[in-house]
């Protein structure tokens, strides 16, 4: 790993947060100052939405699993009565954390220090010895903090923050996007198989940004574009220069790049023959599934042609989940959570696997090489002289608005970074 921290640690910020981001540029310091980064977790991790599971991954009563929001550890629980809670991972008591697995399967949580322990929706149901706290400690004023809690269509948000406006209106126009991103289940529901998580050193905007950078896909992912059938590797570049690939802004800071349009809506049978490298398991298949739905699993395999990129930390692409979670102001750890059909046919899935695997995985070709193109952004950003700027400006010269009112521009354009930057500059500036 690299390390950018001393560099980065000596630079002041003088500059007015509002002169930062003027819509085509962005000053560098929102990549290398820590006093920026501890603002940013208060004004937008504290205060926002923030993306914290999928349901699948909590599908029974007792299932758990820990998360962050902003850098402050909490359990997410399915309670006994089926509804999801967002605890604080913190003791009422002296403090210590009460859970450290990354999930499972609990009646209870009991803290690790003094033996307090706290029920699924966070009540504080035993403390030991209880006789030394005899009329001064009622336990049910001291149950585990809970968040905001928020769900759409199986996405789970929380938020630190009470006044919060509902997650329906947050998530806005991103909504039809989800729906959409949630029909690469070949007809069944999806659900996270598995997950896997990496730390690159670089500030979280970066992976931000890169959710919907088109333009970075045949030169950073090359050896993976090389490694594919001639047929294929065409597909994966020929988006660069066709007129129908777009990124639209989608407000609140999300936004959308469609790489392969006829790949939006899945439900739709497209009449495209089976591609030649599935035909086997299409055969297979349909020994149990009508022609139809056949056609549909097999257009969900790669899943959907889109990225969506919901503020500030949670990618829906293709068909996995990527959270980013900001560790430090060079430090960020991303959690690829690969997705299958729930009750699907398992050699279907098996293929979904491999495929994420081969680009996503820890030793696929994509993760490791974006993860490399960050960690240079963040060395370079670091690099003083004159000129501390990042550009955002490609695409201003063909940037139109569609039927509703949202910019778009060509896929390879920054249409949703400066929507992203836009969003950031609203809640960072006071
Ligand atoms: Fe948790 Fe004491 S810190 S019981
Ligand atoms: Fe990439």
């Amino acid at each position: 790993m690299l390390d950018t921290s001393l560099e980065q640690a000596s630079v002041p910020n003088a500059r007015p947060l509002e002169d930062m981001f003027d819509g085509e540029r962005f000053h560098s310091d929102l990549y290398t100052d820590p006093g920026i980064f501890d603002l940013e977790i208060e004004r937008i991790y504290h205060r926002t939405w923030i993306w914290v599971a999928h349901e699948s991954e909590i599908p029974n009563a007792g299932d758990f699993k820990t998360t962050h929001v902003g850098r402050t550890p909490v359990i997410v629980t399915r309670g006994k009565d089926g509804a999801v809670h967002v605890l604080l991972n913190r003791c009422r008591h002296r403090g210590a954390t009460v859970c450290d697995r990354n999930q499972g399967n609990a009646r209870a949580f009991t803290c690790p220090y003094h033996a307090w322990s706290y029920g699924l929706d966070g009540r504080l149901i035993g403390v030991p010895f209880e006789e030394g706290y005899k009329g001064i400690l009622d336990k049910k004023n001291y149950p585990l903090v809970s968040l905001k809690v928020g769900l759409y269509c199986g996405l789970v948000f929380a938020s630190m923050n009470e006044d919060i406006e509902p997650l329906e209106d947050f998530l806005g126009d991103a909504k039809p996007w989800i729906d959409l991103f949630l029909r690469q289940g070949g007809g069944f529901p999806v659900k996270v198989a598995g997950a896997h998580k990496f730390r690159f050193t670089g500030n979280w905007k970066i992976q931000l940004e890169n959710t919907t950078d088109g333009y970075h896909f045949p030169f950073v992912h090359r050896t993976f574009v090389d490694s594919l059938p001639q047929e294929m590797a065409k597909g994966f570049t020929a988006f660069m220069r066709e007129e129908g690939p777009f990124v639209r802004a989608l407000g609140n800071g999300h936004s959308v790049a469609v790489f392969f349009p006829d790949q939006v809506d899945l439900s739709q049978d497209d009449d495209k023959p089976i591609p030649p490298q599935f035909e086997e398991l299409a055969a297979q298949l349909s020994r149990d599934y009508p022609p139809e739905r056949v056609r549909w699993i097999i257009r969900a395999i790669n899943g959907v042609g889109f990225n969506l990129n919901l503020f500030p930390n949670i990618g829906l692409s293709a068909a996995f989940l990527r959270e980013l979670k900001p560790l430090a102001v060079d430090r960020t750890e991303i959690r690829h959570m690969a997705l299958v059909m729930d009750g699907g046919p398992e050699e279907a899935n098996r293929a979904r696997l491999r495929i994420h695997e081969k680009f996503q995985g820890a030793g696929g070709f994509g993760s490791p090489d974006d993860m490399a193109a960050w960690e240079r952004v963040q060395i370079g950003a670091g690099a003083r002289r004159d000129d501390v700027w990042i550009m955002l400006n490609r695409g201003l010269n063909r940037e139109a608005r569609d039927g509703e009112g949202h910019l778009q521009a060509h896929v390879t354009d920054e249409t949703g970074m400066r929507e992203g930057y836009a969003m950031w500059k609203r809640m960072m500036v006071q």
